[in-house]
């Protein structure tokens, strides 16, 4: 029988554990804990994750901080903004949404952000120690799949992990906390030579490529555990993953749908990162 994971009911149930900390957190340091978000420009998908976030702190009582920012800012004032949030003492944790309009130098940008305010774990210091093992704050896709796992209780120690997709900000993450967690990692990419192959040895495979039905059942092991970061959008507009979950499903032990998995969690672990963040100063 394979378990669907309901992604938003664990985001849920997480997000009031949140709120308590939050609330311990306020009554015991009298103050709040405060996130600013940055947006710049009018990218759709980046305006409905930013309203989302937003909704996310009012939710677990996190005072949100948004900067809005036209399309066609200079670099020095998104730089004056952030070096601004970085050192504002009701400030815990900074997020600039990405992606940045094309004349911005991003890894400039995020470089202003300090390690301690880092709430997306992007920076050189927290992904130094997420490869080694140590405490961090840690990007939330990986983070709130991690969570997922542990909270089903799908064994990672001494298990098959193979991750389709490189990136900074899911792929290579994944791969450190899974090896952290002691599973035997494999990371795919566009140049792999035998994909198919690959995926068929995972016990968990997590697809994190960006392209609808990319995962199609030969590929996937009975019995394994699927789990799908894909957020594309099918010919009618549709959101979808990057697994063929129809066809895919019946093959696993668990599998996370489209939207209501990975998704939910993603936000979440934003808040408990703005959490320890908050703990930590
Ligand atoms: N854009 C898409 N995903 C993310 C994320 O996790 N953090 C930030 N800052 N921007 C994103």
């Amino acid at each position: 029988m394979t378990v669907v994971i309901d992604g938003k009911k664990l985001a849920q149930d997480i997000r009031v554990e949140i709120k308590a900390g939050v609330d311990k957190f306020r009554s015991e340091r009298k103050r709040d804990i405060g996130l600013a978000v940055v947006l710049v420009g009018d990218n759709p998908a980046s305006q409905v994750y930013v309203r989302n976030k937003i909704k996310a702190c009012e939710e677990v009582g996190i005072k949100s901080y948004s900067e809005y920012l036209p399309a066609n800012c200079a670099q020095n004032s998104l730089a004056s903004v952030v070096k601004r949030l970085a050192t504002d003492k009701n400030i815990d944790g900074i997020l600039v949404q990405l992606p940045l309009p094309e004349h911005l130098d991003a890894e400039k940008i995020l470089k202003l952000i300090p390690t301690e305010k880092d709430v997306d774990g992007f920076s050189e210091e927290n992904t130094g120690k997420l490869s080694r093992g140590e405490d961090c704050l840690v990007a939330c896709t990986p983070n709130g799949i991690m969570k997922i796992l542990e909270r089903y209780g799908v064994e990672t120690c001494g298990k098959k992990a193979v991750v389709v997709g490189r990136s900074d900000i899911v792929g290579k993450p994944m791969a450190m906390l899974l090896i952290n967690a002691d599973a035997t990692v494999t990371v795919c990419h566009s140049k792999t030579a035998d994909l198919k192959g690959e995926c068929l040895r995972a016990d968990i495979l997590v697809a994190a490529v960006g392209k609808t039905k990319f995962i199609t059942a030969d590929m996937v092991k009975e019995g394994a555990t699927v789990i799908d970061v894909g957020m594309n959008r099918n010919e009618n507009g549709k959101l979808c993953g990057d697994v063929d979950f129809e066809n895919v499903k019946d093959k696993c032990s668990y599998i996370t749908p489209v939207p209501g998995g990975v998704g939910p969690m993603t936000i979440t672990m934003l808040m408990y990162n703005t959490l320890q963040a908050a703990l930590r100063r």
